[in-house]
Formats: structure tokens, C-alpha cells, sequence
């Protein structure tokens, strides 16, 4: 990104990365300043922090959301918060008969998505566009899928961006949700927040983005447990709903049918610890 482009965050951390704080009104707006900061460094800081597990995880999303669809054909799907479109990339090899198209609110990571994608096979079949989950520019009913990997975490009204991705949902449709989540068993969550809480912000700290990677557990404070994030998306008309936790729960693959869509049942959510 060149000098002078960065949007500047309302709060900054001491090494003067954007640190987002959600009571803010400048929130969204410094979600954004956030992810232009980290876009470059973005994918290999994924890699490093999760020690290589997100390339498993994606994979094993597409795998779950197979699994519940149950056969039905997938022709358009919707990658919203594609950031440098690793799952939008994905879910074309996965379905090689789809249009995907990946949307993003912040323009630096499109632009990586767009470097990165152009020399691939997938290229023709494969569109990016800017655009915030919560007013999609899409018409009513017309993706079979979409997706979100590591997105809703930052979204502070999450009712409505559900009831956004049901909106361009097609009757049979199913949204699919990765997203980290509270580890079920007690000793494993315990190590995870010792890594995840103290570990991911010195690392951060080390590559000048102490804001955002302090704002990353934080973040996730936020969200509804299991229990509550299927109650959540049943209230947005979503049904059937269900959870498929991966790695012990560290992550967890949402899906939900609309209009009784499918809905072989993945595994049964257990209670955070
Ligand atoms: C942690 S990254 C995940 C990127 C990608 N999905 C992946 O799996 O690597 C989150 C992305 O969501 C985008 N994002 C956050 N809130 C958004 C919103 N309300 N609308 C659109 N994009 C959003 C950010 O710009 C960022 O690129």
C-alpha cells in the first residue's frame, strides 16, 4: 500500500497500528484501517499464528458444508469477507462448475485476492468486488452458497448481516461460517488462550501490528458461544441449523439451510466449557 493511503485507525496501538475498539462510532471504519495495515504480512501471519492449522480448516469447511447440502448442486456462491480470497479460490477448485465471487470492505486485501488469483485456473470463474456484508449488492435469492471464514467476529450488529446473507440466498440454499471458537475441553482452552491471548499479540508486536493482534482476542470475547450463535442464526430465519467443531473446537464450521434446505447433521454442537 502506498505511503499516505492508509486510512488512520481512531485508536492506535503504542507502535501506532490500528487497534479497533467496537464502543467506538469510528469502529467500522477502523476494522478497515486495520486490515490495510496487516494485508500485506496477512496470509504468512495466518499461517504462522494458527502454526499452519488454517490450511486444514478451510478444506475441512467446504468438506462439513458438502456434507449438509447432501448432493444438491452448487452453481453461485458468495465469499463475503474474502480478504486475499484463500476460501474463494478454494470453493471454485471445490466446485468446478460454480461462479464465485468474493467480496471485501477493505480495497488492500481485494487488491492481494485480485494479484493472486489472476494467473490461476480458476481466474475465468472467479469475481471480486468491494462491498460491506451488511448491504450486499446482490439481488434477493441468488446464490446457492455463502460463505464467511474468520469474518463475523468483526461484525457488531451480526443479526443483520445474517439476515443479509439470507436475503441473497436461493430457496435451498446454505450458508457456511468458520469462525475460532471456545475450545470444549477446559485443558485444551486453557492452552489455547495462553497461546491465543499472550503469544499471537507479542508476535504481532514483533511485525509492528500490536493493535490488530491484541484486537484478535479480544474479539472474539464478543461473539455468541455455539449454543448462542445457532440460536442466532435460527432467529434469522435460518433452519436447519448446526455446528461442526474441527481441532477440538478451536474452530468451528457453522451451517445453516434456508428453507429446510439439506441438513445432514454434522455433529452435534457441545457446550463451551
Ligand atoms: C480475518 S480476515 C479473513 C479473510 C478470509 N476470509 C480468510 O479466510 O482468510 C477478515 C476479512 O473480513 C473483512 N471484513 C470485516 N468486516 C467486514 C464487513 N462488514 N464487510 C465486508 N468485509 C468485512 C476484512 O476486511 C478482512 O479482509
Amino acid at each position: 500500500m502506498p505511503a499516505g493511503s492508509h486510512p488512520v485507525a481512531d485508536r492506535q496501538a503504542p507502535d501506532g497500528s490500528p487497534y479497533p475498539d467496537r464502543t467506538r462510532a469510528s469502529f467500522e471504519h477502523d476494522v478497515r484501517a486495520m486490515f490495510t495495515h496487516i494485508a500485506r504480512g496477512y496470509d504468512w501471519f495466518d499461517h504462522l499464528a494458527s502454526l499452519g492449522n488454517d490450511l486444514l480448516w478451510r478444506p475441512r469447511a467446504l468438506w462439513d458444508l458438502d456434507r449438509f447440502r447432501d448432493g444438491r448442486p452448487v452453481r453461485r456462491v458468495l465469499d463475503v469477507g474474502c480478504g486475499t480470497g484463500d476460501l474463494t479460490r478454494l470453493t471454485a477448485r471445490h466446485y468446478p462448475a460454480a461462479q464465485v465471487v468474493g467480496v471485501d470492505f477493505t480495497r488492500a486485501m481485494l487488491t492481494i485476492a485480485d494479484e493472486r488469483t489472476r494467473h490461476e485456473p480458476v481466474a475465468p470463474r472467479v469475481g471480486f468486488g468491494e462491498a460491506s456484508v451488511i448491504r450486499l449488492p446482490f439481488h434477493d435469492g441468488c446464490f446457492d452458497v455463502a460463505s464467511s471464514a474468520f469474518v463475523v467476529r468483526n461484525i457488531p450488529r451480526l443479526g443483520d448481516a445474517f439476515r443479509e446473507l439470507r436475503r441473497v440466498l436461493a430457496p435451498g440454499g446454505t450458508l457456511l461460517t468458520l469462525e475460532i471458537t471456545e475450545p470444549a475441553n477446559p485443558r485444551v482452552g486453557r492452552l489455547f488462550h495462553q497461546y491465543f491471548d499472550r503469544v499471537v499479540p507479542w508476535l504481532g508486536a514483533m511485525v509492528h501490528s500490536a493493535g490488530p493482534y491484541r484486537y484478535l482476542p479480544e474479539s472474539l470475547r464478543h461473539l455468541p458461544d455455539r449454543a448462542g450463535m445457532i440460536a442466532l442464526l435460527r432467529e434469522c430465519g435460518f433452519d436447519p441449523v448446526t455446528a461442526a467443531p474441527q481441532s477440538g473446537g478451536i474452530v468451528t464450521s457453522y451451517l445453516a439451510g434456508v428453507n429446510g434446505a439439506a441438513g445432514a447433521v454434522v455433529k452435534a454442537p457441545r457446550a463451551p466449557a
